[in-house]
């Protein structure tokens, strides 16, 4: 954790809840929170996208995030020379930055199970950048194994992702570690803040080596993965993080009301 810096409270709903009238209900219930609290921390819930356009929050540290973004830029270019394909479906970084969107989770481990590539988790990156979207970077293990396998592969996530990254831009990018084997109902255990910690000062030391240390220590770190009202201040105070993601407690405002003032206390 780097001192005098605001915590960062990031809810990701997933793909809930099924109702507009709910989701409206739960943000609401968070911004009385929030607006509470002080200028010490900020929170940033990310919805599903039919649901940004409803959840508008004008208190300054309460701020939306998208669960994904495109990595093609959005752009008349495209529609004019027809080079690229048209996308349907997808949701570009444009978009998101016009309706107000602050943060965007990219390569969570849930979209990487679909398919989504390294390659395709740095053009997201990049794309964020250019509009001026702050990218959360969803990195983690699905396994630990006593032989440090697990340490390779978050490193190769890290250098895959931040290719083509300029240093200057640090400062504006999240990255959250998310062990896969913790997070959500089926998590073999929780993890420890400890092991958080450790994974911290690891991707700080990737940084270094990509960048340099001073600007490794831009990125803000974030812990992910079955964060709960009776956890997150031990990962606050232990686990060297910056803040944390927090999925299904994010959808339960009393709990996450507590995981905010918690956040807010240190
Ligand atoms: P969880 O989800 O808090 O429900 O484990 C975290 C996440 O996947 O972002």
């Amino acid at each position: 954790m780097i001192k005098n810096r605001k915590k960062l409270i990031v809810g990701n709903w997933k793909m809930n809840p099924a109702f507009l009238k709910e989701a409206k209900e739960i943000f609401s219930k968070i911004k009385n929170t929030v607006r509470k609290q002080s200028k010490k921390i900020e929170t940033v819930i990310c919805p599903p996208f039919v649901y940004l356009v409803n959840l508008q929050s004008t208190i300054k540290n309460l701020q939306l995030g998208a669960q994904d973004v495109f990595y093609e830029s959005a752009g008349r270019e495209d529609l004019s020379t027809y080079s690229k394909l048209p996308y349907t479906s997808q949701i570009s970084a444009l978009m998101l930055k016009n309706l107000g969107v602050k943060y965007v989770i990219v390569g969570h481990s849930e979209r990487r199970v679909l398919g989504e590539s390294n390659e395709m988790v740095a053009q997201k990156i990049r794309t964020c950048l250019k509009y001026f979207l702050i990218p959360i970077v969803c990195v983690g293990e699905s396994n630990r194994d006593t032989s440090g396998n697990y340490l390779f592969f978050i490193k190769t996530q890290i250098e895959g992702v931040f290719k083509g990254v300029p240093k200057s831009a640090l400062g504006k990018i999240v990255i959250a570690y998310e062990p896969i084997w913790a997070i959500g109902q089926k998590a073999k255990r929780e993890a420890t803040p400890t092991e958080s910690q450790e994974m911290v000062m690891f991707i700080r030391k990737i940084l270094s080596d990509l960048y340099d240390q001073a600007s490794a220590r831009q990125v803000r770190l974030l812990y992910g993965g079955s964060v709960n009202s009776k956890n997150a201040g031990d990962f606050l105070k232990n686990g060297g993080v910056d803040g944390l993601l927090v999925g299904r407690e994010s959808l339960e405002p009393e709990k996450f009301e507590q995981i905010i003032k918690i956040a807010d206390s240190f």
